[in-house]
This record gives C-alpha cells, structure tokens and sequence, in this order.
C-alpha cells in the first residue's frame, strides 16, 4: 500500500486515507468536520452515519498522531436539527402580528353571525382565514404551531467519548469568538435561542511527551492569545469559493502552539486548504484529504498561488 507523502493534498475519504499515512508521524491534525448543519457537501449524512464518520477518524488518528501529538477539532458545540421525535409544540411569538385584528375582534364578530365559518369571518374582518385560526388556536407560528421541532444538541461530549475510546485525552478547550450570525437569520426566527457567536477548539492529546516552548510565539502573541482562552477572529468574509472555510488566523495560532517547524500538520477534512496553506507559511510539512474534488482543485490551486507569491517575494528580497 502506498503511503501519503508530505507536502501533497490528496481526494478521498478520510475514514479510507488515514490508514495511508505513515503511523505515528503526525505532531498536529487540525480540522473542522461537517457540522451536520445541511450543507452540500454533508447532504447524505444521518445523524448516525455522521458520528461514525467521527468516530472511525477520531480512532485512526490513535495511529497517525505521534506520541504526544494533538488532535485539535474546531466544531460549532451545538448542533440544532429537525428531529421527528420531539413535541412538537413551538413557542408563541406575540411580536409577529402583523394584521391587526385581534382575537377579541374575532369573537365579537362570531357572537354577531354565530353561523360564520373561518372563510366568512376572514371576508367579513378583511383578513385572511389563517389570521382567524392563528388567532383563535392562540398560535402565531408561521408553518403552523405542530410543525416538526428543531432538536439542540451538544457535540462536545461525543467527540471526548470517541477520543477516550481512542486514547487520546481532551487537554484544553479554547473558544472563538466570531462575528454573529446576521440579526434577522433563521435562528432567531420565533424563537428564545441565541445567535451564534462562538464556536469550539477542542484539544485532545496523545500520551507522550510534548515540548512547551514559549519561543514559537512572540511576548505579544502570548500576551494576546497565547494562553487566552477567548480567541476574538473575524469570520471569513468570502465564502463563494466553499461554503465553511475557517480563517487563516485561527488555522495560524493552532499550528504556531501545538506544532514546532517541520513538523508534520493534518487536514483530514482539508476544504479549500486553509491549515495547509497556514502550515506552509509557518515553516511546516502538511498532509490534506477532502474528499470533494472540486475542493481539491480549489486547495491546490490556492496552494499554488501561495508558493508563487512566496517565490516572488524570495526573488524580491534577493534582488
Ligand atoms: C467544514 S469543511 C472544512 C473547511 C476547511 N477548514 C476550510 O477552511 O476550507 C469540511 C470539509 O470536509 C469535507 N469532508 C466531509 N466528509 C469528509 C470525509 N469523510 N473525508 C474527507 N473529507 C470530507 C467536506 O467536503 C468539506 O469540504
């Protein structure tokens, strides 16, 4: 079988790949996996085939990490998904109505023509026949106050469950603070939930011996970042290229703490090639799998544009 060599992005699937790679050799995997939030590239996904992914690719990195390496995950923590099983009773949003017949209007027009259906009371109040049921049903849901319930979900938990189960250790949690979700997006719609403004870096460790070496980064860095536990990093602006790129900073600062120069830095879930890209210009050997093409094409030509400008910029100083 032949194995994945340093400084390459391959396409396949990395519960398929990572037993390609040299065991033991990695210092430092850095992903972010499909949330199971309905993006395209997840479309086929069940919750259940979701976490196996997980957990078959949690469970290779035993073998691929070197001792005293880590697996650093960056994940939204919780999940909100339309699960069948729940009661499905939503919440009143009482700030919605918009038409400005009340349901005492209503009342007294039945007490008027007590043969009324909906139809003849929305004709006679100017209304639509929604309006009078929404009203009398005290439910101002749009789709309806039985629709199918979202489920909230923490992820967390699992992915420390398939790491012990992997021996691997969680070692630290950090948190990055994003630009909020736009005011008006579905998760606020009709409901009492937060918009999402953070997600999660979970850090696991392999057993083994790891280097602290305060000199990878600079006194400002440590004092900013370093050992802050709130990472503030705006979110990718432009996401016309992949739909869930992280930002180059984030990728940045995982590698510069948990990786020295040469070390080997994973991507089992590469995307558009942003920690092979931060890798590389950290002085670092990367390995990438994705396994949609057209995001290969994306990450080596994003690669490719990286080198050129780092030959260019050489061939500048030199001059
Ligand atoms: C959240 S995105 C990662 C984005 C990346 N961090 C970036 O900045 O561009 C997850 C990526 O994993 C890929 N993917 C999903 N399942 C995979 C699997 N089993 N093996 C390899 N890649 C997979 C998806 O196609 C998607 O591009």
């Amino acid at each position: 079988m032949n194995t994945l060599a340093v400084n390459n992005v391959y396409c396949g699937r990395s519960e398929e790949l990572l037993a390609q790679i040299v065991p033991g050799s990695i210092a430092l995997s850095f992903w972010s996996p499909p949330y199971f939030v309905g993006k395209e590239y997840e479309a086929n996904e069940t919750y259940e085939s979701w976490q196996k992914m997980l957990k078959t690719i949690i469970k290779l990195h035993s073998f691929v990490l070197k001792p005293g390496g880590f697996m650093v995950i960056n994940i939204a923590d919780i999940l909100a998904f339309k699960d069948e099983a729940m009661p499905r009773i939503q919440g009143m949003n009482i700030s919605n109505h918009k038409c400005p017949i009340t349901k005492e209007m209503i009342l007294k027009a039945k007490k008027t023509y007590p043969n009324y259906n909906r139809d003849q009371l929305a004709d006679y109040l100017g209304c639509s026949e929604q309006t009078i049921d929404r009203r009398l049903n005290g439910n101002n849901i749009r789709g309806g106050k039985y629709q199918i319930q979202t489920k909230v979900k923490l992820v967390g938990g699992n992915l420390e469950l398939f790491a012990h189960e992997a021996g691997l250790y969680l070692y630290d949690k950090r948190i990055w603070k994003k630009d909020p979700t736009w005011a008006n997006s579905r998760w606020t719609t009709n409901t009492l939930k937060a918009v999402s403004e953070t997600e999660d870096i979970y850090i696991f460790w392999k057993p083994g011996e790891y280097v602290v070496n305060r000199s990878r980064l600079s006194d400002d860095e440590w004092k900013e970042w370093g050992y802050r536990q709130m990472w503030d990093i705006q979110s990718v602006r432009k996401n016309d290229d992949h739909e869930a790129k992280f930002p180059e900073e984030l990728a940045r600062r995982v590698i510069k703490l948990f990786s020295d120069v040469d070390d080997i830095v994973l991507d089992p879930f590469l995307g558009s090639g942003t920690t092979a890209i931060a890798a590389y210009k950290e002085d670092r050997q990367y390995i990438g799998i994705e396994k949609e093409e057209k995001y290969i094409l994306l990450a080596r030509n994003n690669l490719d544009n990286i080198r050129t400008q780092n030959q260019l910029f050489e061939l500048e100083s030199v001059a």
